[in-house]
């Protein structure tokens, strides 16, 4: 057997804690650290220490999301029929920089916007451009992320065109209940894998799907972070979710089938492989000693 040291061991009793409170490691986050040291002992995936935000790092991750819902806010009051994506992109740009933040896709491994517009059948990635315009009866998902004093947030909605279709109307319900049940299952010290199949099962008992490809991530101090989050996941599986945790919930959820395909031209637009539409809702939440707190929405 190999033992390597855990990150989690315990340190001097009488020291001040990691988490910045100022008290005594024995009277703070020690019983916390013993019980993350309990499942790594068990084989089961643990964060990584630097990942656990204390409650300064919330603040700053607070501050950067009030912005990153200030942008999806803005871009709300205005969408309609004959607008392009591009000036959703420019909303979103000076809503960012106005705030003295930075919108965390633009040149995002080169990604050439500052927010992912994403019409009907595009799942995620879309790129806003002037000549693509908005029309009646379109879904469209508008992702945002934001960089305010290196917090990083991440949030996306939904926003319908017009007059929908009640088959595409539903496929957005049933995205904003795979979120909310995702949501709901996350709970301290429970896996990773029980909040992924909650999510899957909903959207099937509603003849949908979920992409298998793409998932949710941590997010806080960078953009991506550990863990990747899975919503087709078996229970029982992944990672135990610690408090101090933040990452996404954010099913991508589809009407038909769940393949996919990446646009080959601009190397980012995800699209289903059957044309039918496809709707996301994303959320970026932290994981409590009770249950969870949404950070951006
Ligand atoms: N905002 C997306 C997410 O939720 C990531 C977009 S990456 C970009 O994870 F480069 F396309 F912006
Ligand atoms: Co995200």
């Amino acid at each position: 057997m190999i033992l390597h040291k855990s990150e989690y061991e315990k340190i001097d009793r009488n020291a001040p804690c990691w988490c910045g409170s100022g008290r005594k490691y024995k009277q703070c986050h020690m019983a916390f650290d013993d019980r993350i040291r309990k499942f790594e002992m068990r084989g089961i995936e643990v964060p990584k220490k630097r990942f656990i935000k204390t409650p300064k790092d919330i603040e700053g991750i607070k501050a950067s999301a009030k912005i990153n819902m200030a942008c999806l806010d803005a871009v709300g009051e205005v969408i309609a029929a004959g607008m392009s994506t591009e000036e959703i992109n420019q909303i979103v740009h000076r809503v960012t920089t106005e705030a003295g933040a930075i919108p965390a896709p633009l040149n995002y491994e080169g990604f050439p916007k500052s927010v992912c517009t994403s019409i009907n059948e595009e799942v995620c990635h879309g790129i806003p451009d002037e000549k693509i315009i908005l029309k009646d009866g379109d879904i469209i998902n508008v992702d945002c992320s934001t960089i305010y004093n290196g917090y990083f947030s991440d949030s996306s909605r939904m926003f319908l065109i017009g007059n929908v279709s009640p088959e595409k109307k539903r496929l957005v319900e049933v995205a904003k209940e795979c979120m909310e049940i995702g949501i709901r299952a996350v709970k301290p010290w429970a896996r990773l894998g029980d909040m992924g199949n909650a999510v899957h099962q909903h959207a099937l008992e509603n003849g949908c799907t979920v992409v298998r490809e793409i998932g949710g991530h941590g997010c806080g101090f960078e953009f991506h972070e550990d863990p990747w989050v899975s919503y087709v996941s078996r229970p029982g599986t992944g990672m135990v979710m610690v408090p101090g945790m933040t990452f996404t919930i954010e099913p991508m959820v589809n009407l038909g089938k769940a393949d996919i395909y990446e646009d080959a031209d601009n190397g980012w637009t995800i699209r289903t492989m059957d044309g039918k539409p496809s709707a996301q809702w994303e959320v970026q939440l932290l994981v409590t000693e009770t249950g969870t707190e949404l950070l951006s929405w």
